[in-house]
Parts: C-alpha cells; structure tokens; sequence
C-alpha cells in the first residue's frame, strides 16, 4: 500500500523514523512529509534513507509539478504522526496554509493521525472537541499514551508505540468487501401535501441514510439513493429524490430487483390525504374548525422484500423500527416488524422530542431472527454496523 508519512512539530517526531521503517518492511511505500516545524526534530535526510523517496516540504517548490495533488492522489493511507494540537487544529478547520495541510485537504485517502502532547494540551476543551469533530468526520485518532512526557512529567499525551500506531493505521483501510454488491438505500422522509404551500411531515433528518450511503461507498458498493426530501449529493451515488410516499414507491419500483442489499431508515408517511386541496386552503371557507380525512399508504419495504425475495432469495433487507418505548416493549415492537414486513435484520431505537431525530449519534438494537446487538455511536458508526451484520 502507498502510505503517505505527515510529520509535523513535536518531540516525538523523532519516532517517525521507527514508524516510517515498520512499514517500509512490512512491504509499503511509504513518501514523508513533514511540516518545517518537524524538521527542528528530525532530518530529512533520514527521512529520504528510510523512505528511498525524497521529501518535500514546501508548497512552493517544484510548483509545476503541483506536488499537493500529485501527493493527495498517491496516498491510498494518509497517517499524521506525530500530530500536534495544531495540526489537529489546523485539520478541523480546514486550513491548508503548508504542503501537508494543503494534502490532508485534498486527499480522499483514508486518514489516520496519532496526536502527541503535553497531558494539559490534550485534555484542553479545544483539543477534546478538536478530536471528536475528527472523528465524526470519519479520522481515526489513536489515542495517546500514558507515560513520560518532555521534560519532568508523566501522564497521557506520549506518543504511543510505533508498532501500534502502523497496526491501527492499516486496520483503518477499510476494506473493500462491499465490492461486488449492489446496495439501495431509502432515506429521509416523505411528505403529504394537505394543498400547494402545506404538508403533512415528520421528524427525520435523513442523516442516517446519508452515513449508509457514504459507509456503503468507502466499502466499494454500487449504491442507489431514494432521498425524501434530503438534501445530499454524492458523484459516487446514483441519486433519486422524491417528496411524497407515493412517489417514493413510484422511484423504488422503476429501479426493479437488483439489489443485494436494501437499507430504508426512511420514515415514511403512513397515511396521505384522500383529496388533498388543488388550492390553498383559507381559513375563509374552513372556518374554526378543520378536519382532514387520511387513507393508509402501502407498506413500502414490505411489498419490496416480497418482491425481492421472488427473485434474489440471498438479498438482504433492512429496517427501521422508531418507537417511542423502550425496554421489552421497543423489543416487542421491532421483532413485529421483523416478521410482519419480512425483514432480515431490523434497526430499533427508542425516539423523542430530543433523542434519535437530526442527531450526529445515536443507540440503536440492531435485531435479527436470532441475535440482538447493542450499537452506539456515530451515525457512521452504525452503519458500519448494520453493513457488518448483513454481510457476514
Ligand atoms: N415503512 C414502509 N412503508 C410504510 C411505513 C414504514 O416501508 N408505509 C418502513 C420504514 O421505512 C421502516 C419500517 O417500515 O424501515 C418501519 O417503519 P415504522 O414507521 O417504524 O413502522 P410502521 O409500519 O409505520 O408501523 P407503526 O407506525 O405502526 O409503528
């Protein structure tokens, strides 16, 4: 693999040296960047001995050569290491002020930094939000060490183990064992129109379908998105937006049957107006009091896994049970829907006002016919899970 070294300015970038070798033999490429700071801490030209490639530093050398892309595109393992509380700063924010920055900005590599620093510098709120915006973003951060620090004082901010930072690095390759699979995933939620300017709705924010699609992508998948009302766009999907439960259903079956897996964290109308109003409704002619008459929509997902079923019995499909309840009863509920809508593996939550909807993270049961599995984290984070489940 081609591994892209990022150095930047601490004690411990001397130790780049050990972690630049461990890859070199376990048989990687490996190109080194340091920051101008790092060079205060080691050379280059060690640097140059140990990679056999030369290093470069400044964003204004070599200009014809476009060294930022040329490297950003090289990578296919970006690891930042030793990583200082401005780099993760600097990365946070997005700042390209040096050829590494301008890297990191540019790369869709995988990125991996391992934070070294003085036990107050990493325990600082800035540095800890710092961390967790990375994470979310998808960086794995290893965590720093316990142990001696510069100078007299011990505690945790130490540069960790060479060896374990190129392991944990490579595990964050992701692999790409979605490869050959066709994945459709239907998210957000859909809308009913009462009259031209009002709708009935609901709550969700379609962010954990985006986090599917984006999981799926990073693991090699084929993917197809029908977003309800959800802002998103991805050159690597294939995106069909609709607003209405119908026209979801109208999407879903142009698409056909080929599909390995089918992921629907949509929240999907149950019910839709009979007649809904050609022209908005004034409170003129309503008067005091309004009464809506609704009719159930078609159960989408389950009419879709008959479907499938008929002819692709190894697809695999997913979804959703929100509940308002916890405990047994969400178990109760969500093993319903299992069964009821012919589900492979369903997604259970416990929802309010302030939990589940339009967070970043979530706790989620993810349920099948014979397990139940407790996910918590990111949105990311589940879906990586529920990809894991179903393609075991
Ligand atoms: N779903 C669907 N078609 C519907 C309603 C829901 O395909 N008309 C899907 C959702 O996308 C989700 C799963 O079914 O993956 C469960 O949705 P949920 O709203 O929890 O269940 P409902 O069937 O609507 O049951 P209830 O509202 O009674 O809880």
């Amino acid at each position: 693999m081609r591994v892209l070294v990022g150095i930047t300015g601490g004690v411990a970038a001397y130790k780049a040296a050990e972690i630049i070798r461990e890859l070199t033999e376990s048989g990687h490429e490996v190109r080194a960047v340091p920051t101008l700071n790092a060079l205060r801490f080691i050379g280059a030209a060690s640097l140059e001995a140990l990679t056999h490639n030369s290093v470069h530093v400044d964003l204004y050398s070599d200009v014809e050569e476009v060294r930022h892309i040329e490297l950003a595109k090289w990578a296919e393992l970006i690891l930042v290491a030793p990583a200082t509380a401005s780099f993760l700063a600097r990365t946070v924010s997005g700042v390209a002020d040096d050829l590494l920055g301008n890297i990191v900005l540019a790369s869709t590599a995988p990125l991996v930094v391992a934070p070294a620093m003085h036990t107050e510098m990493w325990q600082n709120p800035a540095t800890m939000a710092n961390v967790v915006t990375l994470r979310d973003r998808g960086v794995l951060v290893i965590d720093p060490a316990v142990g001696r620090l510069t100078g007299t004082d011990t505690g945790v901010g130490r540069l960790p183990d060479p060896a374990y930072i190129v392991q944990s690095a490579l595990s964050k390759v992701v692999a790409k064992d979605l490869a050959n699979k066709s994945v459709l995933v239907v998210a957000g939620g859909t809308r009913e129109s009462i009259d031209p300017v009002r709708y009935i709705g609901n709550r969700s924010s379609g962010k954990q379908g985006i986090a599917l699609v984006e999981e799926a992508i990073a693991r090699g998948a084929k993917v197809q998105l029908v977003a309800a009302n959800v802002a998103y766009y991805s050159p690597e999907a294939v995106i069909t937006n609709v607003v209405t439960t119908a026209e979801l259903e109208v999407a879903i079956d142009a698409l056909g049957t080929a599909f390995d897996y089918i992921v629907m964290p949509a929240a999907i109308s149950d019910f839709r107006l009979e007649n809904p109003n050609s022209s908005k409704l004034k409170k003129s002619t309503t008067g005091a009091r309004l009464e809506l008459s609704l009719i159930q929509n078609p159960d989408v997902i389950s009419n879709l896994s008959k479907k499938i079923r008929e002819v692709n019995p190894s697809a695999k499909v997913v979804g959703f049970a929100a509940e308002t309840v916890g405990g047994d009863e969400l178990l109760d509920l969500a093993k319903g829907k299992l069964i009821r809508k012919g589900l492979d593996l369903v997604v259970a939550n416990q929802v309010s006002e302030s939990l589940g909807f339009d967070n970043d993270s979530n706790q989620v049961i993810l349920i099948d016919s014979n397990s139940q599995q407790l996910v918590s984290g990111s949105k990311r984070v589940i879906a990586k899970a529920i990809f894991d489940a179903i393609n075991r």
